[in-house]
């Protein structure tokens, strides 16, 4: 028989157990295996919560180590590749690039298909570990029109994003601890959040033993709209609106309020958080930490800050138990690092990979039957067929 009750946007749903990342929306928690994202987030780098988050345990140096070069082992993309985004019109959106190249990168590496040892699931991960990087940074130098490079195997997994993205031809490209410091927490406050809506997608995608490859590019598609990932370009974007029609905050808590308008704040609410988000909390002190170590003045954080101010003072935000989350001040830090906005939700894949993979790998571990929900029909019933020429 069929199901009779549905739960839209599976608001009560439970999809999985789950042994990865824990978090509490009312408290406020949130924990990597274990570790609170807050000691993460000060204390480790973006490769050991990869690690972290995909095998379960902190590595050790030995372990960290041999991950690492297995990784840059990997870090080369089939020169067809090139061929592949040079095809893209240099205004495509950078997320539809990344999910297309993401895609493509099966048809090079065909062995990363079918998994049915820990060692090859292992060699697909460190496979796309160390192209992803690659296709992020090709995707931004394209749109800027800068020759497509490698990276440098000698530095760390993060400094060799920034190196990939920002290096100038015939420039000795200088490293800034700031940015590297800024981008390793922000991409470990964006590496895992259980079964958001992209996480899902590569989890039900990887239900029917489609490729990892196939899977994230499918997650990197979900996390592309402005209600999931896509929020932080939207945040900016509309701070940006905010700050050219004179800074005027309240009109626009006015168009957030309204239901006749479809306009909503970006950045503010969250399906699971109902008391604040903990991510947020962590980047918007880092956002005054690095434009304060940048030495850069952006009139669109004060912008922020008053309307987080307002709208918490707020009875229709206070009622609903909206508060900023992740994507309301990442992207000020990402404009202060030098990227641009259209590349602020490729820089959230990139956080969310090893979270994506975890998940993935879990999933198959498990061997988690095929993810095929029901549904109740409300169509018509019974018909009579109806020639063309008499309709
Ligand atoms: N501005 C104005 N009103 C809002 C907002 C907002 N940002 N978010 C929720 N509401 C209202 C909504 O209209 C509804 O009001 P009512 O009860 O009167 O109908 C109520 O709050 C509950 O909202 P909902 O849409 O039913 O909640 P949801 O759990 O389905 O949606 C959300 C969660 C994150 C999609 C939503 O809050 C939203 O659209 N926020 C803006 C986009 C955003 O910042 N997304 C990033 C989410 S965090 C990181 C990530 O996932 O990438």
């Amino acid at each position: 028989g069929g199901v009779t009750t549905i739960d839209p946007g599976y608001k009560n749903t439970g999809s999985c157990e789950s042994a990865i990342t824990f978090l509490d929306g009312e408290k406020g928690i949130l924990r990597y295996r274990g570790y609170s994202i807050e000691e993460l987030a000060e204390k480790a780098s973006f490769l050991e919560v990869a690690y972290l988050l995909i095998f379960g345990e902190l590595p050790t140096q030995t372990q960290l180590d041999k991950f690492h070069s297995d990784i840059k082992a990997q870090s080369v993309v089939d020169d067809d590749v090139k061929k592949i985004l040079d095809a893209f019109p240099k205004s495509a959106h950078p997320m539809g690039v990344l999910s297309s190249l993401t895609s493509a990168l099966t048809a090079f590496n065909p062995s990363s298909v079918n998994v049915d040892s820990e060692e090859d699931m292992y060699n697909a991960i460190v496979r796309i570990l160390g192209k992803f990087p690659v296709l992020v940074a090709w995707t931004l130098r394209k749109k800027k029109g800068l020759p497509l490079d490698y990276g440098d195997s000698s530095i760390g997994y993060v400094e060799n994003v920034l190196k990939m993205m920002f290096k100038q031809p015939n420039e000795d490209y200088k490293m800034n601890p700031i940015l590297v410091d800024a981008l390793d927490k922000l991409l470990i406050l964006h590496a895992d959040h259980e079964q958001n809506c992209s996480t899902s997608t590569v989890r039900i995608v990887g239900s029917s033993h489609a490729g990892l490859f196939a899977s994230l590019s499918a997650g990197i598609s979900a996390l592309w709209g402005p209600l999931h990932g896509g929020a932080n370009q939207a945040v900016l974007e509309m701070l940006e609106a905010i700050k050219e029609d004179g800074g005027d905050t309240k009109k626009y808590m006015g168009k957030a309020k309204d239901k006749e308008d479809p306009f909503r704040l970006m950045g503010f609410g969250h399906r699971v958080y109902k008391n604040f988000d903990p991510r947020a909390k962590i980047i918007k002190v880092a956002a005054d930490e690095v434009l304060g170590d940048l030495g850069v003045e952006d009139p669109i954080l004060d912008i922020a800050k008053g309307l987080e101010r307002e709208a918490l003072e707020d009875d229709y935000f206070v009622k609903r138990k909206l508060y900023p989350n992740v994507d309301f001040y990442s992207g000020i830090i990402y404009r202060a690092m030098g990227i641009p906005v259209e590349m602020f939700t490729v820089m959230f894949a990139l956080g969310r990979l090893p979270g994506w993979i975890a998940q993935w790998r879990e999933m198959r571990l498990r061997k988690e039957p095929i993810g095929r929900p029901r549904q109740v029909y409300v169509g018509e019933n019974t018909r009579d067929f109806v020639e063309i020429s008499k309709r």
